[in-house]
């Protein structure tokens, strides 16, 4: 399995806190078959900057130490952005790191109590120009969830849908279980990933999400290709097959 959205790098967010958490998580990872992981601390906006000269390093030393260690984990360069005005304009300056720094796919978060004004203009700025925002957690977003129509206005823009594994297996609580489980009922989700910032409070953990989502999903092959086939793609910088998708065409 690939995670593509975890805070494993030490003390450079509210993610792990430091070498010793890192590693922590990243044993927690291997021990369940996960065998690589874009570290993705956030970036842009909100408290943390982060720039790509930065993150490229501390992943190359956290990758050192792993492979000292011989935790058999790959680590992968990327970042979480804050969405902010200007967002694509500054993506496109070189500012943010592309998932796997490859140019096409870029983690992109909103706020989780609205869509900002103005996140339609951008998007189709980063559309435009060859760049696939997915976006983190929908389902913790508290707009998202209350109006698919946004959510449905994202996808034909070409934006893809990242969930997390801790909102499946209820760790956010009953109602963004839900709107998880009806993002997987539907086929609005695409990538399972886990959002980690520790080994302990929330963990790296992509099995027990799967599991939930074969059930769904009634399907083993489409659960792990949320985990599998989707992220190696991302990461090698190719499109997606969604083409035996069905994007939902009614509201809630
Ligand atoms: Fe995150």
């Amino acid at each position: 399995m690939i995670d593509l959205h975890c805070h494993i790098l030490p003390g450079v967010d509210d993610g792990a806190s430091d070498m010793e958490e890192s590693v922590a998580m990243a044993r927690f990872a291997a021990a369940q078959g996960i065998t690589a992981i874009v570290a993705t601390p956030h970036a842009l906006g909100g408290a943390f900057a982060n720039p790509p000269v930065k993150i490229r390093k501390q992943v190359a030393a956290l990758q050192r130490h792993l492979n000292f260690l011989k935790i058999p984990l790959t680590l992968h360069p990327g970042c979480e952005v804050h969405f902010c005005i200007g967002l694509a304009r500054r993506i496109m300056a070189g500012e943010a790191t592309f998932l796997c720094e490859n140019r096409r796919y870029i983690l992109v978060e909103f706020p989780f109590q609205a869509v900002p004004d103005g996140f339609l203009k951008e998007i189709h700025e980063l559309a435009v120009n060859g760049i696939t925002p997915v976006i983190a957690h929908p389902e913790r977003n508290t707009t998202l969830c209350h109006d698919f129509g946004i959510l449905q206005r994202l996808f034909a823009m070409g934006c893809i849908f990242q969930v997390n594994s801790t909102s499946i297996t209820g760790g956010f609580g009953d109602a963004v279980m839900a709107f998880s489980h009806t993002l997987l009922e539907t086929r609005t989700a695409h990538i399972i990933a886990s959002d980690a910032h520790s080994r302990d409070h929330r963990p790296p953990d992509l099995a027990r999400a799967v599991h939930i989502a074969r059930s769904i999903l009634g399907s083993k092959g489409e659960a792990m290709a949320m985990v599998r086939e989707r992220p190696r793609n991302i990461l090698a910088g190719e499109p997606l097959d969604l083409t035996e998708d069905k994007f939902p065409t009614r509201s809630r």
